[in-house]
């Protein structure tokens, strides 16, 4: 059965908007170093069920404090296994976001974040006011840029020495998906 707050559809998962009881599943699967490892230091680790209840009253259904809802989780069998959202720019960049996403390990290698991906963009440009969607990948991050390319992100660049993730100084990938003319 779809639920209500359903945004997608794909079939074996959905990608919906966050709820409560989402808490325990949402940490469980969040709380991993292999995770953190490739995300801003902003997404903490570890991830608590504090954590996990901050992000819901964030984020979740509306109501709550986004507006536009932007930040959803990718439900697998009732389990909030992942993350999809955009961080919407300002200023003269407001017809652009910035896509972000996690699964949890256990589900990886299913096509699940390829379906994902695809789906929400077409869901983003039809929902909200933007010409672009760009997604910056650490250098070493192979699965993620594969991942975007097969959703039709364009390698736009390489950005040299851009971030600092476990003290180490690394590149970005700066991907992108534009509206057609
Ligand atoms: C990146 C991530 C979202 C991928 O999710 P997923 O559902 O496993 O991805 P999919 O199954 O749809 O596709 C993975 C692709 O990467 C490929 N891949 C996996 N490991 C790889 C590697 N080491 N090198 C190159 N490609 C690799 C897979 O073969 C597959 O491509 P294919 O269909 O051509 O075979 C998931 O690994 C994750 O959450 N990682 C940690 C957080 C993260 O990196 N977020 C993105 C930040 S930019």
């Amino acid at each position: 059965m779809t639920r209500k707050n359903t945004i997608i559809d794909c079939g074996d998962f959905t990608i919906r908007s966050l709820v409560k009881a989402d808490a325990d599943s949402l940490s469980a699967n969040a709380n991993d170093y292999d995770i953190w490892l490739n995300l801003r230091d902003r997404f903490p680790h570890p991830y608590t069920r504090k954590h996990a209840l901050e992000w819901i009253d964030l984020v979740g259904k509306p109501g709550t404090r986004e507006n536009p809802q932007v930040h959803f989780v990718i439900d697998v069998e009732g389990e909030a296994a992942g993350g999809i959202g955009l961080l919407m720019q300002t200023d003269v960049s407001r017809v652009g976001g910035e896509l972000g996403y996690w699964l949890g390990k256990r589900f990886w290698g299913r096509g699940i974040m390829t379906r994902a991906i695809a789906g929400m963009t077409d869901w983003y440009f039809q929902n909200l006011p933007i010409t672009r969607i760009y997604a910056l990948v650490f250098d070493y991050n192979q699965p993620s840029a594969r991942v975007l390319e097969k959703c039709g992100y364009t390698l736009e660049g390489r950005l040299k020495k851009a971030a600092i993730k476990e003290g180490k100084v690394i590149d970005e990938l700066l991907y992108a998906r534009v509206i057609p003319d």
